[in-house]
């Protein structure tokens, strides 16, 4: 594998590789990687002769108070991870690159309504930060297709929006949420909990798991199960966050009569905000 630290060269790798009629798949990610990170990987060399993967934590869809600073940068593990897994080329630009102008107000890419919900109303701005990055990195290394977990479910469709409304000549794949046996979605801010906390943080899964049957059992007061849920979550340690059942399209509230949902959630635990989803088919 090899490890590509500016754009020009990128380009100049990759130009070849597409002259040479190669389909390119394309994996972003922040580093730390874990088996979540790896199975993108796994889904991109099943789709694609050529597999990127990227490595760039973005300070833009970091909001003030979070941990932009304390997010773990680990390049030589996940270089050796991502050699064992078949990955091609790592893109890890610096910031420099990826943002030439520094704090100077450039090109945003905004994708309103899905993006003000949900995690984006915890977080104000962050899905902006998101697709400015993922839009930039695109026409940097200008994939066939690109893989994003399902695991950020908002996110998924913030991306698969951008897509398709300013047509970009790039498929956009899901890909299963990887989790622990616990349950517990894999995420690399889990390494900011405590042993302890570790062994709470399934509550979370465990939550969704329950209110997901209930529903499957006939239950359609949504607003009883979310505030049920979040009793429970509240006496396990965490702090609120949301916990909402949603219609599965556009992530507004689910009416009784709506049979594709999903739920998402996501709370605080000590450091951390874990986030999780379930599909659910009625
Ligand atoms: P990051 O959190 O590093 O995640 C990179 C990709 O891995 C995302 O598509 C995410 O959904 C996926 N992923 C993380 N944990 C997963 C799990 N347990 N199962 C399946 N997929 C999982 O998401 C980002 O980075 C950034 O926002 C990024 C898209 C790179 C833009 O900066």
């Amino acid at each position: 594998m090899q490890t590509i630290f500016s754009i020009a060269e990128l380009r100049e790798v990759l130009g070849a590789e597409r002259r040479a009629g190669k389909r390119i798949g394309f994996v972003p990610t922040m580093g730390n990687l874990h088996t979540g990170h790896i199975q993108l990987i796994h889904q991109s060399n099943n789709n694609a002769d050529i597999t990127v993967a990227s490595i760039f934590v973005n300070p833009l869809q970091f909001g003030e108070n979070e941990d932009l600073d304390a997010y773990p940068r680990t390049l030589s593990a996940d270089q050796e991870k991502l050699a064992a897994a078949g990955c091609d080329y790592l893109f890890a630009p610096n910031s420099k690159e990826v943002y030439p102008n520094g704090q100077v107000i450039q090109t945003l890419v905004e994708v309103p309504g899905i993006s003000d919900i949900h995690c984006g109303a915890s977080r104000p701005g962050h899905f902006r930060g998101v697709a400015t990055v993922v839009c930039k990195l695109f026409g940097m290394v200008q994939p066939d297709v690109a893989i994003f977990g399902e695991k950020d479910f908002q996110q998924l469709m913030v991306i698969q929006r951008m897509a398709e409304d300013l047509f970009l000549p790039v498929e956009i794949q899901g890909s299963p949420i990887a989790r622990a046996k616990s349950g517990l979605a894999l995420s690399s801010r889990n390494g900011y909990l405590t042993p302890e906390e570790l062994a709470t943080a399934p509550a979370l899964n465990r939550a969704i798991r329950t209110t997901v049957a209930a529903i499957n059992a006939g239950r359609r007061d949504y607003l009883n199960l979310q505030e049920e849920a979040q009793i429970t979550l509240e006496e396990a340690g965490f702090k609120r966050d949301y916990y909402n059942i949603c219609n599965r399209f556009d992530l507004q509230p689910a009416q009784s009569d709506h049979s594709e949902l999903v739920l998402v959630a996501a709370a605080y635990l000590g450091k951390a905000r874990l986030i999780d989803n379930m599909v659910i088919d009625l």
